[in-house]
């Protein structure tokens, strides 16, 4: 079986759910349950014998220890992380606490029960480590895309908290030979994202009558990745990469962060029309992030030379089905919009002067 950190996030249910469409063998999903974590991503795995979750926190080394010697799990995935920038700012703590001492313990887990391994399963095992491209900084508009041996220089507490992870599990590939695998991905969207970051909070904003909140001059640039080309390139590291080595992964799809406002604005103008009007007259632009990385692009030529992965999905139909996901999926979104999350959206955005 395989061993899934942060499986009820984001990006890792996806990937259970993806894994567990195309394959039988089991996983161990092991998940805080943050406020970013919600089982009702995983609802159709109900009574799957395939799928064994676990509440639990990676700074828990007796209990992660345990569940390792007793699934005995081929590998370990690990995407759990505390993973918005915003938040890093204004409560960087718990970005500390679970990316970097979570890693490490993870990782202390991890080296004690490799070792405890036949030889045989001990050459097999492998550690995936899921990162981000922020841990290389920013670039300038004629800058070359981050390769995997750009130099780390992250912004943000949230990215520098990964680069540290990023450095632990490095190191315990080099010193203690440990198995590792890292991947340092761009940006995702696609359905089950949490409506803090800016794809789903523009849809369900929309949506909602509510402005459409742009920071500064909304001309930052991101590389977009559909969620589940993220998942294949996971699975074809996984399968193929070899122990040690750093892969990028991303979408060749460069986009400032008004352009993809104004698609999602056209997609629901066509879906679902307003009485009135366009989407577009409900944007604002805000305050700008402090320390905002200017722009991410992503040089993906090694995934695609070594391993053969290429993304599948292009922006246009990406988008298309995840604002169709969203407007199908309105139970889903409304069950996440509850407590904590009206507490963040009133001290991110409330408080905000408005810049036209
Ligand atoms: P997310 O915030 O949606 O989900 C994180 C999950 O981790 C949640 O289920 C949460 O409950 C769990 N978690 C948090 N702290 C934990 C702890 N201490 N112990 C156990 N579980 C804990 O994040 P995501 O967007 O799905 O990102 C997953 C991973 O991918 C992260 O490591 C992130 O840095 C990385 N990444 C994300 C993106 C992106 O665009 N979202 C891009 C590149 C890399
Ligand atoms: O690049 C990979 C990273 O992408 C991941 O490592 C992070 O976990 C993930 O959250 C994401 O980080 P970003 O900061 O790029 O994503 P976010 O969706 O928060 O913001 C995307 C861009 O949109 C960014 O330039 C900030 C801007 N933005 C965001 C929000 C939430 C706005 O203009 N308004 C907003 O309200």
């Amino acid at each position: 079986m395989i061993f899934v950190t942060g499986g009820a996030g984001f990006i890792g249910a996806n990937f259970v759910l993806d894994w567990l469409a195309q394959s039988d063998e089991p996983v161990l999903n092991y998940d805080k349950l943050t406020y970013a974590g919600n089982l009702n991503n995983l609802a159709s795995l109900k009574n799957d014998k395939r799928h064994v979750f676990v509440q639990g926190d990676i700074n828990d080394s007796a209990q992660l220890c345990a569940l390792l010697f007793e699934y005995q799990p081929r590998a370990i995935l690990h995407f759990a992380a505390e993973s918005h920038v915003d938040r890093s700012i204004t409560g960087p703590a718990a970005f500390v606490t679970t990316n970097i001492n979570g890693t490490f313990e993870l990782l202390e887990a991890a080296r004690t029960y490799w070792l405890s391994l036949e030889d045989d399963a001990r050459a097999d095992f492998r550690f995936l480590h899921v990162s981000t491209d922020e841990v290389y900084g920013t670039l300038g508009p004629d800058d070359a895309a981050f390769s995997e041996t750009t130099p780390y220089a992250p912004n943000s507490p949230y990215s520098a908290s990964k680069a540290a992870s990023d450095h632990l599990v490095r190191a315990y590939h080099h010193t203690y030979g440990l198995p590792v695998l890292t991947t340092n991905c761009s940006n995702n969207y696609g359905p089950y994202h949490f409506p803090e970051k800016l794809i789903p909070l523009i849809i369900t904003n929309a949506r909602a009558g509510k402005d459409l909140p742009v920071y500064g001059d909304g001309l930052q640039v991101r590389d977009w990745l559909y969620v589940t080309d993220h998942c294949a390139a996971i699975r074809r590291v996984l399968e193929a990469g070899k122990p040690g080595e750093t892969y990028n992964v991303g979408g060749w799809n460069e986009q400032t962060n008004l352009s993809v406002v104004h698609t999602i604005c056209e997609l629901l103008d066509e879906l679902q029309p307003k009485a009135e009007g366009s989407y577009k007259d409900q944007i604002k632009h805000i305050t700008d992030r402090p320390g905002h990385d200017r722009r991410y692009a992503i040089d993906a030529r090694k995934l695609e030379r070594e391993l053969g992965w290429k993304p599948k999905e292009n922006f246009t139909t990406g988008l298309k089905k995840t604002v169709a996901w969203y407007m199908a999926n309105d139970v889903w979104t409304k069950q996440v919009q509850s407590g904590e999350y009206l507490q963040w959206v009133a001290q991110q955005y409330n408080e905000d002067e408005v810049e036209e």
